[in-house]
């Protein structure tokens, strides 16, 4: 979601004639965009704007803007630190360009948020967005070949520990025919790929010329967008998991076979405590059935460790659901209190930092096993990727290797391979044969590029 917020802001601001530039020391306007999942993440801001201040020192007229979550959770708090002149929150990105503009003219602060943020954006207010969203077709600095879509804003979840819900607002689907438009647009510009976002992307829903679009029926539109091979959805909220997304997985090729789909916790107590609205034996009879419904799919979950009140036990029967699920992959989180939440204001975070520590290594542990295991599986065998570039490894891509350098793609499945070969393929599939797997990474040879 932030990603996106970002490409959108900065192709929005490349309209108006700004350009990127290479460091912070260089630039003439900073934004930062905030996350405020966890509170490390907004630590990491603050670090930031500690960095932004002293260059300010010596280049007051720096406008330093910070968007996003955290802008729309401290409003106009955050204008007491030094370094900051305009705070945008994620209703109001598409206010943040000529915000700018009055800043350069006036030397003066902003802060633009939603108020009553549960009550939703003003009809106005939400035009604006709609139109931002569809008029700005996302930086190209992106990874090639892909493109990001938001299907649905905000969340009406609630889970106990997560502050989504008062930073972003109530869930709302935008409708199919401008979701498609946009598809659209970015094949004509050459994507591939297109993955649609939301926080319960299961839950998309919008009547449109008397018809109701569901997750499944929107997904089957995008795959009918001409030069579209490729689409993909994260992130599914396990109750209210209807199959039909699951039969829409298996009868159409172009839909990725990949779940990303958080389980949280493995302990029914602690789903409870949560407010998840699903047991670990819904969770596992729904993994079940797109497995048996997809042969082959490949399900990655979001786990949190030390949630008030999690036991030795609570924290076993995580461990076990990892085990006997045999997730892609799995995130996982250290419970991080988050002010204004429902856990915040009625459990004490009582699991000490290194237990949370201790269980989190243990998960990852578990996880790193299965992963391992499981990518052995793939070896010596040919898959098709959308390649995504070169890889983020400098000694191997460093000026004598160019001419074959080591690139990554990513499998319909979501596995990564990496293996070498022309940096022109970026952006488009290829055949690879998966030669080595070591731990978490496979290593290919390129058989074709397409
Ligand atoms: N503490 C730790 N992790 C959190 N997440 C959401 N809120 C919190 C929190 N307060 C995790 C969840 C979610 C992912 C995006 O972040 O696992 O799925
Ligand atoms: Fe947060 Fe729960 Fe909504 Fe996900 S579903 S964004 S965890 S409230």
């Amino acid at each position: 979601m932030n990603k996106l917020d970002t490409s959108l802001v900065l192709s929005s601001l490349k309209k108006q004639g700004y350009e990127l530039s290479e460091s912070a020391t260089d630039a003439d306007v900073v934004l930062l965009n905030t996350c405020s999942v966890r509170e490390n993440a907004e630590r990491r801001v603050f670090s930031h704007l500690g960095h932004l201040k002293h260059i300010k020192e010596t280049r007051p007229n720096l406008i330093v803007v910070v968007f996003g979550c955290m802008a729309q959770r401290l409003g106009s708090e955050l204008l007491e630190h030094r370094a900051v002149d305009i705070v945008a929150g994620p209703g109001q990105i598409p206010q943040i360009p000529e915000l700018i503009k009055q800043s350069l003219e006036t030397k003066g602060q902003s802060v633009a948020v939603t108020e009553k943020i549960r009550q939703g954006l003003e009809e106005n207010q939400s035009k604006m967005l709609e139109n931002f969203e569809t008029e700005n077709e996302g930086d190209d600095s992106q990874i090639p070949g892909q493109g990001f879509i938001r299907a649905m804003r905000g969340c009406n979840k609630f889970c106990t520990y997560c502050i989504v819900p008062y930073v972003r607002g109530p869930e709302v689907s935008r409708p199919v025919s401008a979701i498609i438009e946009q598809a659209r647009n970015m094949a004509n510009e050459g994507i591939k790929q297109i993955t649609i976002l939301g926080q319960t992307i299961n839950l998309y829903r919008h009547e449109e010329t008397g018809k109701v679009y569901t997750l499944a029926e929107l997904l089957h539109e995008i795959s009918k967008v001409d030069g579209i091979e490729w689409v993909r959805f994260i992130t599914s909220h396990p109750a209210e998991f209807e199959d039909s997304v699951l039969y829409a997985i298996a009868e159409n090729p172009k839909i990725c076979p990949y779940l990303h789909i958080p389980a949280q916790s493995g302990s029914n107590e602690i789903l409870k405590q949560m407010n998840r609205n699903y047991t670990v034996e819904h969770y596992t009879a729904l993994l079940e059935r797109a497995r048996n419904i997809v042969p082959g799919i490949s399900i990655s979950s979001d786990f949190i460790v030390g949630f008030p009140g999690e036991t030795d036990e609570d924290f076993r029967l995580t461990a076990e659901l990892i085990k006997k699920a045999r997730f892609k992959n799995s995130f996982i989180f250290k419970y991080s209190q988050r002010p204004g939440t429902t856990a915040e204001k009625r459990l004490e975070d009582s699991v000490p930092e290194e237990i949370k520590q201790q269980r989190n290594l243990e998960l990852l542990e578990i996880q790193n096993e299965i992963c391992a295991e499981d990518s052995r599986k793939l070896l010596n065998q040919q898959v098709r990727v959308l390649v995504e570039g070169l890889s983020r490894k400098p000694h191997v891509n460093s000026a004598e290797f160019m001419n074959n350098p080591q690139l990554i793609g990513r499998t319909s499945n979501d596995y990564i391979v990496v293996f070498n070969g022309p940096a022109s393929l970026a952006g488009n599939f290829a055949t690879v044969k998966v030669t080595r797997t070591t731990g978490l990474t496979m290593f290919g040879e390129l058989i074709y590029g397409d």
